[in-house]
């Protein structure tokens, strides 16, 4: 075959492939759910034995790639089959999929055509992961050459790129996220190598369903950016595609997401940044950004050729300016299987934080309807996390009414009410006119708290048990706020969530020396923990990270066509899930980073299951028939099952 003309080779392959695929599905489908979702059913092609290895570290689990009827991983199960346009030879350790270094079996070497090209010694993936560890942690190595000794490993072997990236996440997530990858999306064209991903330009309006098929591979998850609000940088206009790039690694490693199936978008519209107009080596196209209905027309030529190409990817939108943010998620929310991490992952993690909260507390998720909420800003930020929390209070039984009433909001006018007036374009507003209209302003003769009441004021006569902070106001929740705070309740729940953290509310030392340390602290930036008279008060800090991963392969998984309140509202029950007895004593209200593929599993499944419990599984129904037959545990076995795992497969010619 190797000899015959090209289209001979591509169909031989396709029919081998197709075939292999067949029998994984039947054999699949014919197997008790419990049995079909353990990674040991894999089955699929195997390889010959003789890929005998020098005795690995620690057993890895085996990859199964994804399973069932949701993708075409089934051939490739255990062995890794070779694209058939790539020759023998250098062209393998050239190609990053392929590439395992010093990792070749002399068996495999010389199967695929590489003895001698590589040093004669075996080293695992485990003893790779090791050496590259060491050397980007030698000391004077800055968080900016470790991003980029990330990327060099990612262009030259893909597999080992994403194992570190899986056994150090707690410390790599900040690199090749936030806060490192901000700094990296500040220079994205100079530091520009090798492609990743797609740019959808101003200068390609009318083409963006022939570009789609540019894109060779099958597609799960898209993030997209259009560059307005990278972090907290401003408009970085193409140099966004750092950010992209950089939450789907963490979409890999987080939850398992395979890595030949995600696709980093961005969407370039232009830049108001005139440093990167006047850049000579900006990348993007050099213009003021697209605005109004042409802007509009962009994003909506995207979805839909998404749509087209691959209509049950799940679109996550990213950094977009909050003007836009919000219409781009409502225009689409019902149209396209997306979501926005910015409005519905930040909401989530709150929401999270205070279920983690309710668990310290020793009550259930259902006691939320019984918290009383100071939210101190009103802008994107406070209303999207009040408005989230009033929905969860209502999916626990109140009525809109009822959980409006139980919430007091300020902002830099005072107390909101009905007697506010308020301006209608301001970011926010249409979310903050049903809070405001619910509560009635008191006057000099009423109990009622009057409008535009001070913080302190509003704390005294409310008795918040949750006190909020979204206001960008350093050193709002004063010492006198804060001691009220550990007045009224045993165990005050305060969350500064401003960032950075010269813009934070408070400190966990003032929130810890005001209560004793008696504060369930949540910081939207790193504080330390306090002890105070002996008493420990852990600082916890919300990560979106603890959401996306697993919210997205859970949808996908159930083949949801819609992310719904009620499965956000999953999510944010599931987090908290992950906490042993001892973390809940400590006042941790979140699970450690190093265990987000635990934690994925459990948000994936629980996402899963409410969807299902909403008649929006696709997918032949499989879902509720595992979920009949083994309950949560034979999901949390199923997506277990479909997580990718980055370990070195035989590599093989599929002909
Ligand atoms: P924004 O500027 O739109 O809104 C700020 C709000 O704070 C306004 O309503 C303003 O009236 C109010 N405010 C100002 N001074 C105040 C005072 N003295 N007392 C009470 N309220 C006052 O800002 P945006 O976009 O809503 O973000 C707010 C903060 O939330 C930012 O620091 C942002 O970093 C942070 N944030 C935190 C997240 C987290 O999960 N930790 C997620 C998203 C945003």
């Amino acid at each position: 075959f190797r000899d015959a003309p090209f289209v001979m080779r591509r169909s031989a392959v396709d029919l081998t492939r197709h075939l292999a695929r067949r029998r994984a599905t039947e054999f699949l489908d014919a197997l008790p759910a419990s049995r079909a979702a353990s990674p040991l059913a894999s089955g699929g092609v195997r390889c010959a034995s003789d890929d005998a290895k020098p005795p690995e570290r620690g057993a890895a689990p085996l990859s199964t790639g994804w399973n069932r009827k949701h993708s075409c991983r089934f051939a490739e199960h255990d062995v890794q089959v070779m694209h058939p346009d790539t020759n023998r030879g250098i062209e393998v350790l050239l190609n990053p999929i392929y590439n395992k270094g010093t990792g070749f079996s002399i068996a495999e070497k010389e199967r695929l055509g590489v003895r001698g090209l590589t040093p004669p010694r075996y080293f695992s993936i485990e003893q790779q992961c090791d050496k590259i560890w060491e050397n980007m942690n030698e000391p004077g190595k800055t968080a900016m050459f470790k991003w980029r000794s990330m990327q060099a490993l990612q262009d030259r072997n893909e597999t080992l790129f994403y194992r570190l990236l899986v056994e150090h996440i707690e410390e790599l997530a900040p690199i090749i996220y936030t806060p490192t990858v901000g700094e990296a999306c500040l220079q994205y064209s100079r530091l520009f190598r090798r492609p990743r991903g797609m740019y959808f330009s101003a200068d390609d309006v009318g083409h963006f369903n022939a570009m789609m098929y540019n894109w060779k591979s099958d597609v799960n998850v898209i993030v997209v950016t259009d560059g307005s609000r990278v972090l907290g940088l401003g408009d970085l206009g193409a140099q966004g595609m750092g950010i992209s790039v950089g939450k789907l690694d963490l979409y890999v490693a987080g939850a398992g997401i395979d890595p030949g199936k995600v696709l980093p978008c961005v969407l370039d519209v232009g830049t108001d940044n005139d440093a990167l107009l006047a850049d000579p080596y900006y990348f993007g196209v050099n213009r003021k950004r697209l605005r109004g209905d042409a802007y509009y027309a962009v994003v909506d030529e995207f979805i839909q050729a998404v749509k087209n190409r691959w209509p049950n990817a799940l679109v996550q939108f990213e950094d977009f300016q909050t003007t836009h943010a919000m219409p781009i998620l409502r225009r689409h929310r019902n149209n396209v299987l997306c979501f926005n991490d910015d409005i519905q992952g930040t909401a989530v993690v709150v929401l999270a934080g205070v279920y983690g909260a309710m668990a310290a507390l020793g009550k259930s998720p259902g006691d939320i309807t019984k918290q009383t909420f100071v939210v101190c800003g009103a802008g994107s930020a406070g209303m999207g996390i009040a408005n989230f929390l009033h929905t969860a209070m209502v999916h626990h039984g109140l009525t809109p009414e009822q959980a409006y009433a139980r919430f007091f909001v300020v902002d830099k006018h005072g107390l909101v009410t009905s007697a506010r007036e308020l301006d209608d374009d301001a970011p926010g507003a249409e979310d903050l006119l049903p809070f405001a209209s619910s509560r009635a302003a008191g006057d000099e003769n009423s109990s009622a708290l009057r409008e535009g009441a001070p913080l302190a004021e509003v704390v005294r006569r409310a008795k918040p048990t949750v006190l909020l902070g979204a206001s960008t106001v350093k050193g709002l929740f004063t010492d006198e706020i804060l001691t009220l705070m550990g007045e009224f309740n045993e165990r005050p729940i305060i969350m500064p969530l401003s960032n950075p953290t010269s813009r934070a509310e408070c400190t966990s030392a003032a929130a810890a020396a005001a209560t004793g340390g008696r504060a369930i602290f949540s910081s939207g930036s790193p504080f330390e923990n306090q002890k105070v008279d002996g008493r420990y008060m852990h600082a916890n800090q919300g990560n979106n990270f603890y959401v996306f991963p697993g919210l997205g392969l859970g949808s996908i998984l159930v083949g949801s066509d819609h992310i719904s309140d009620g499965m956000l509202n999953a999510a944010a029950e599931a987090i908290p899930a992950s906490l042993d007895a001892d973390a809940l004593k400590r006042g941790e209200i979140y699970p450690r980073i190093k265990n987000i593929r635990d934690i994925s599993v459990k948000v994936a499944s629980a996402v899963m299951r409410q969807a299902v419990k909403e008649g929006r599984e696709g997918r032949g129904g499989k879902i509720s028939e595992i979920l009949k037959l083994d309950g949560m545990e034979g999901i949390e076995r199923y997506v277990r099952s479909s997580m990718y795992y980055p370990e070195y497969r035989p590599t093989v010619f599929a002909f």
